[in-house]
Parts: structure tokens; sequence; C-alpha cells
């Protein structure tokens, strides 16, 4: 069995900086609502035509091979988290490949909302260990600005959510001491419509107490009615605050399990890069595992919640600064629509 090790990280975003202020444009909310409840000040919105899901997480991956120090034609397998794909099917990790001139490599994308990245991360980890493959491809990427309600009717969703990307390469080492050291999948789908994008979907809203009155088909048809459109029931639905209750429950109780699992504690932990959530959420971990400031990192303010792409953008972001020096144990966790969560402990 070999470890894994990160080998490359990293991210980009687009250069539109919308700030909270510039939402007032489109809807009844405050830099001081926004700011107190997330800890978000501005974003960062992808070209409407000119950029996609997948053209953001190319930039991230290039970064990423350049500094493993490979070619596009070295990765021999790819994995792609994402909930905003540029199509319903197929997924990015093939355009990635097509993009990027690789070799016929398998191509996986992975549906895990905010828990994306740790979950493809894992899956990585797991075919780096059995010598299955030797330049895995992780990347994740959101262009949540395609498909938000930035009327006042959606504000307390569409103010969140940002556009971005991060990636990574893994390779084996043989050094048993450092890489990813365990990672740790959790789930639990009681809420799982609590917080979700239900349409289009097979479900057809069946789920709801008031589900639409459909067309009267027979078969087939796409049920995106003018209806839905016109009521917003095609954006995405958050209950806000059943989001936060487990999320602080859960983010704490993930990483304590990836210490207790390596004999280690909460002051071994070098730096903590959570998902980017919520601020407030960040700072209730902090807070609980009783970590001193220079050890969490948090770029929420300048990016929003970025889902799939926060962490890896994060810990792209931590890594420039230099805030990850060799031999520095690194905390990745995150939670999000499911639900599901999970954590990575990395030794660098
Ligand atoms: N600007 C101004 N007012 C707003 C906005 C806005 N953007 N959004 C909502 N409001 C109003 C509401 O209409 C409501 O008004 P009312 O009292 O007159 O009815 C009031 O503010 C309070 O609304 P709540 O929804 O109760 O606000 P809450 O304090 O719960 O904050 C929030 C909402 C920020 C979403 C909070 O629930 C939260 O932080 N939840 C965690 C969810 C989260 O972090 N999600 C991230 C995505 S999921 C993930 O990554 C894990």
């Amino acid at each position: 069995m070999f470890q894994t090790r990160i080998a490359g990280i990293g991210h980009y975003v687009p250069k539109n900086i919308y700030s909270n202020h510039d939402l007032t444009r489109f809807m009844d909310t405050s830099d001081e609502w926004i700011q107190a409840r997330t800890g978000i000040q501005e974003r960062r919105f992808a070209d409407r035509f000119g950029e996609t899901t997948s053209s953001m997480g190319i930039a991230a991956a290039e970064m990423a091979i350049t500094r493993a120090g490979i070619t596009a034609q070295d990765i021999d397998f790819i994995i792609f988290a994402t909930l905003s794909p540029d199509y319903y099917f197929p997924g990015c990790a093939v355009l990635v490949q097509r993009e990027m001139g690789m070799q016929e490599v398998g191509a996986l994308d992975i549906r895990n909302q905010c828990s994306g990245f740790i979950y493809a991360l894992s899956i990585g980890d797991q075919f780096i260990k059995t010598g299955m493959y030797k330049n895995i491809l992780v990347i994740g990427s959101e262009k949540h600005s395609f498909a938000m309600d930035f009327s006042t009717r959606g504000r307390a969703v569409s103010v969140i959510f940002g556009d971005g990307a991060g990636a990574v390469v893994l390779q084996p080492t043989d050094d048993s001491k450092s890489g990813i050291l365990s990672t740790h999948l959790h789930a639990d789908g009681t809420d799982a419509e609590k917080l979700a994008m239900y349409y289009p979907g097979s479900a057809n809203g069946m789920h709801l107490d008031n589900p639409p009155v459909w067309p009267d088909v027979e078969l087939g048809g796409l049920f995106m009615t003018e209806e839905l459109v016109k009521d917003g029931s095609i954006f995405p639905y958050m209950d806000g605050q059943a989001v936060f209750k487990k999320a602080v429950v859960k983010f704490p109780e993930v990483i304590l399990e990836a210490l207790t699992k390596n004999n280690l504690t909460t002051s071994d932990i070098d730096l903590l890069i959570p998902h980017q959530a919520n601020l407030r959420i960040s700072q209730y971990i902090q807070k609980v595992l009783q970590l001193p400031n220079d050890k969490v990192f948090n770029n929420i303010q300048k990016y929003g919640n970025t889902t799939a792409a926060s962490v890896p953008l994060a810990l792209s972001e931590a890594w420039e600064a230099g805030k990850i020096k060799p031999g520095d144990l690194v905390c990745l966790a995150a939670f999000g629509a499911g639900f599901t969560w999970g954590a990575a402990l990395v030794r660098f």
C-alpha cells in the first residue's frame, strides 16, 4: 500500500467582484445584514457566457498540475466535484479530459455538494493507495451565479454563494508518515430536502407538502413549467437554521473522529481549513475545538460560499500565503447538502 500525498495545489476565481453593496442593486439587503450573519464581504461571479464550471476547474487544474511538476498528459484519473455542472449530463470531468487534451483516462463526477471535495479526495486516496493510479487530478468548481434568485425573494440564499474553483494533484509516496493520514465520510439523508434544488428532477416535486399541478400528459415531458419559473421553485431551497444547527454539531464531531483515529488531539492541528459555509459556523467550530485564530483559515469574506470549490480554494490560498509548511498537520473538513459531511487529515 502507498500513502497519498498532495503534490500540487491550484485555484481560480473569476475577476468580477460583487460586494454586498453591489447586491443591493438587485434585492432588498444590506452589507450589515450579510456581514453580521455570514461574514461575507464580497464574492466573485463568473462571466455569464464566457466562463463555465469546467473552464474554471481547468484553470485551477492547470495551476495544480504545474505546481506538481507534471503535465496534463501525466494525469491518469480525473475526479470532479460540483453541484453546478456545465450540463445536466454528461458531467464536468469528461469536459476537463477533452479540453486539456488528456489521454483517454477515467473521468468521474461527484455530486456531494459542499462535502464534494472531501469525498473526491477520499476516493482519489483509495485509488492511489492501491497503486491503481499515479497522478490523480481532483477538482472542485462551482458557477452558482447562473442559478440563483437575485431578487429579494431569493436573498436568504443568493447572498451566501459565489463562484470559483480549486484543484489538487494526488501522487503516491513511500513516506508512510506524510500525506493523507485518513479520510472520514458521513451522510444522513433524513433532511435531504432542507438544502436542495428540486428541479429538474424525476421526483417532480412530489415530496413537497403542496406538489405542483402538472400538465396533463401521460408520459415524458420535462416538468419545468412556466409556473415553477415564475414562483421561484426552480431555484435552490435552504432551511438556513436547520443547516446551521446540524453543521455546528457534525463539523467538530468528524474532526475529532479523524484526530482520534490517528491518536492525535486538537493541539496537534497546525491548520484547520473548514468548508467556507458561513464565517459564524467556522468561528463556532474554532471555539468548540479551542483553536487559536492563526490555526484556522477562512477566506469566505472574499469569496462567499463556493461549495465544492471552497476547501481546495482555501487550501490553495493558505499554501500560497505560506501558512502550510513541510511537516504541518492540516485538517480539511466539510458539511453540506444531503446532509453529507467529512474530514481529511493531511501531513504536508
Ligand atoms: N438581507 C436582508 N434580510 C434578509 C436577507 C438578506 N439577504 N435574507 C433574509 N433576510 C431577512 C428574512 O426575510 C427575515 O426577515 P423577517 O424577520 O422580517 O421575516 C430575517 O432576515 C431573518 O431571516 P432568517 O432566515 O431567520 O435569518 P437567520 O438569522 O436564520 O440567517 C442564514 C439566515 C444566514 C442563512 C442563517 O440561517 C445561516 O447562517 N444558516 C446556515 C446556512 C449556511 O451557512 N448555509 C451555507 C450553505 S450550506 C453549506 O455550505 C453547509
